[in-house]
Parts: C-alpha cells; structure tokens; sequence
C-alpha cells in the first residue's frame, strides 16, 4: 500500500518557495545520511525556526536504504514537535537528483513530499519529456517536483562534468511551461563537492545569469545546487589533524546571501556538513587516541554540524525565523 507524505506530517514545497520567494530567502536542503545527521539538522532548524528540507540522494538510499531514510525522516516530525514544545516546524523529504522516473515514483508511493528528476544531462527535448511525465504522476498525490537545466561542473553522483554548461536563460519559459514543474535548478557557476574553483579563479558565481533568467519567469522559484562554501577554519582543522585537502574552494556567503534575497528560495548545502563532521571526528582522534566509544566522536561531530547549519539559516540563507510565516 502506498504512503502519502500527508499522513506522515510531512509538507510539500509548494507554500514555502511562495514564501521564500516573497520574503527574500532560501529554505536550507540539508542532505541526511545517518542519525546524527537528522538530529543536527533538525535541532538548528528547531532553534533558529526555520522551515526545512531532508535530501536523500541516490548515494544515501544505497548507502543507508530508502525505506529507513523515510521512517527517520517520519520521526523526525515527531522529534521536532517534541524539542520545540509540541509547535514542530514545517519538514519536506525530499528526493535528491532523482536518476530516473521508477526512482521518483517509488520514493513519491513510499512517503516523500517533493522530487528532483534530474534530466539535466539529457538533450533538451527528452529533458522535457522525462521531467513531464515525473510531473504527471507527482502532481496526482501533491508532491511537489524540481527540475534541472543546465549542467554543474563537478561530480554529480556516477556523473561527471569538466565544465559548467550555464542555464541558457532563453530555455527557462518553455521548459518550465511544458514541464510543469514547480521549481527549476539552474546551473551558474556553482558544483558539488569541495573543489569548486582552483587557487587563481575567480571564484564566483554569475548573479547576472541568474538575474536574466529571473526577468524571464518572475517569481518562480529557483534551486542551487553545490552551494557549500566550504569554510577554510574547518579545512585547516582537518588537515592539522592528519588529513589531506588541498586547495578545497567554496560559494563566498555574500553570494549565495544576495541569491537567496533573489527568486532562489532552495539552497542544497552537503560538502560543508561533511567538511564539519571530519574536522570534529579527526580532532578527537588525534587529542584523544585512546577513545574508542563512537559516541565520544559522533557527539562532537553533532554538535559542530548543529552550529553550522544554525549559521547558515541566519546568516547565509536568511531562513531563520520564517518556520511559522503566514
Ligand atoms: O548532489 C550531491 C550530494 O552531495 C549527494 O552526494 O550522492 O555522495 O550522497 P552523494
Ligand atoms: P555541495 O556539494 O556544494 O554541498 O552541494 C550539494 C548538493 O547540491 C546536493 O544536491
Ligand atoms: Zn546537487
């Protein structure tokens, strides 16, 4: 029997990108692995009041399983409620670089609230027909669908691209016409993982992209993707204990700040939540060679990872204090 999102306290994006859009800012798409990741995240979004959305990438339900992903993502509602005093703040699950359309509809039948299908790779034409048919089946239960134009340089799971191929802005009004879908990713400049740019480039993103694209579908709601900026005190704690990152280069926070005052009203930020949790688990290991309880090192990787997602929602995304808007 399928699951609707609905009965799990779960919400689409549909309201909060309007909200986001309006209010000038982007709601945080944290990727979720394990459950101190959950926790972290869930406990900066409590804090700092703001709405959320869990990513499961394609690596995380081969890694952790989609069906345990989703009943912890269901108890995530539930934990929320009970660490903000019964309010809960409003939780998307939500399926990240959906592959294919068996891929989306088994995470839309198994409780998830949003998908991405990303077609992105694809000659245009059979972006559209993929992304339309992932709408068609999507909408029938009210689960909300991001799409993709545009190519990140960088490594999006098995798939890998030299170069950025930037979102062509005449392209946005059509596909988003003929696929339906409720908010677009778009590709300016910025990649996944820690090596976004190399020591001597420039190391920004093109605003004027994304401003040229917003006069051609004003209000609708845009994605990043590969925003981490990869912040260098926590590369530096990592490598002054043993590790090996060299020259890892972020999204400044400026820029992803005046993106999200703009029509982005979803920023996915991964790499950085990695970066945290390394740092915090190599410092024990090399101050404290003889603990050996993983709870003395999943602890403190928690508590950074919390501390980095809080200042995210105030500081970068802007989301904070918006989990109850109207
Ligand atoms: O889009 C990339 C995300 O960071 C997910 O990465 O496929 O290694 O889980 P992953
Ligand atoms: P980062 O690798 O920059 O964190 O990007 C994550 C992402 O886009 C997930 O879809
Ligand atoms: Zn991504």
């Amino acid at each position: 029997m399928a699951t609707s999102y609905k009965d799990l306290g779960l919400v689409n994006s549909r309201a909060l990108f309007a909200k986001a859009v309006k209010g000038g800012y982007a709601i945080p798409a944290y990727n979720f692995n394990n459950m101190e990741q959950l926790q972290a995240i869930i406990q900066a979004c409590v804090e700092t009041e703001s709405p959320v959305i869990l990513q499961v990438s394609k690596g995380a339900r081969e890694y952790a399983n989609q069906t345990l992903l989703r009943y912890m993502a269901q108890g995530a509602v539930e934990y929320a409620k009970e660490i903000s005093g019964g309010k809960g703040i409003p939780i998307v699950l939500h399926l990240d670089h959906g592959p294919d359309f068996e891929t989306c509809k088994s995470c839309i039948d198994n409780g998830f609230s949003s998908v991405m299908i990303d077609g992105s790779h694809l000659p245009y034409e059979e972006n559209i027909a993929l992304t339309r048919k992932v709408v068609e089946y999507a909408h029938k239960f009210d689960v909300t669908v991001e799409g993709e134009l545009g190519v990140l340089a960088g490594v999006e799971d098995e798939v890998s691209a030299e170069k950025h191929t930037y979102t062509r802005p005449e392209e946005v009004e059509d596909f988003v016409k003929r696929t339906g879908v409720d908010s677009l990713a778009i590709a300016i400049g910025t990649s996944h993982g820690a090596y976004k740019f190399k020591p001597g480039d420039d190391p920004k993103i093109r605003l004027d992209i994304l401003a040229e694209i917003e006069k051609r579908i004003p209000g609708f709601p845009i994605v990043l993707h590969g925003s981490s900026s990869v912040p260098q005190d926590l590369v530096k704690i990592i490598n002054e204990n043993g590790g090996r990152l060299k020259d890892a280069i972020g999204i400044g926070e400026d820029q992803l700040r005046a993106a999200a005052k703009s029509a982005v009203c979803k920023i996915n930020i991964d790499s950085d939540g990695r970066l945290a949790m390394t740092a915090a688990i190599r410092k024990v290991f090399n101050e404290k060679p003889e603990e050996f309880d993983p709870r003395k090192y999943l602890g403190p990787a928690r508590t950074a990872l919390k501390e980095l997602y809080k200042h995210k929602n105030i500081e970068v995304l802007g989301s904070a204090g918006h989990a109850y808007d109207k």
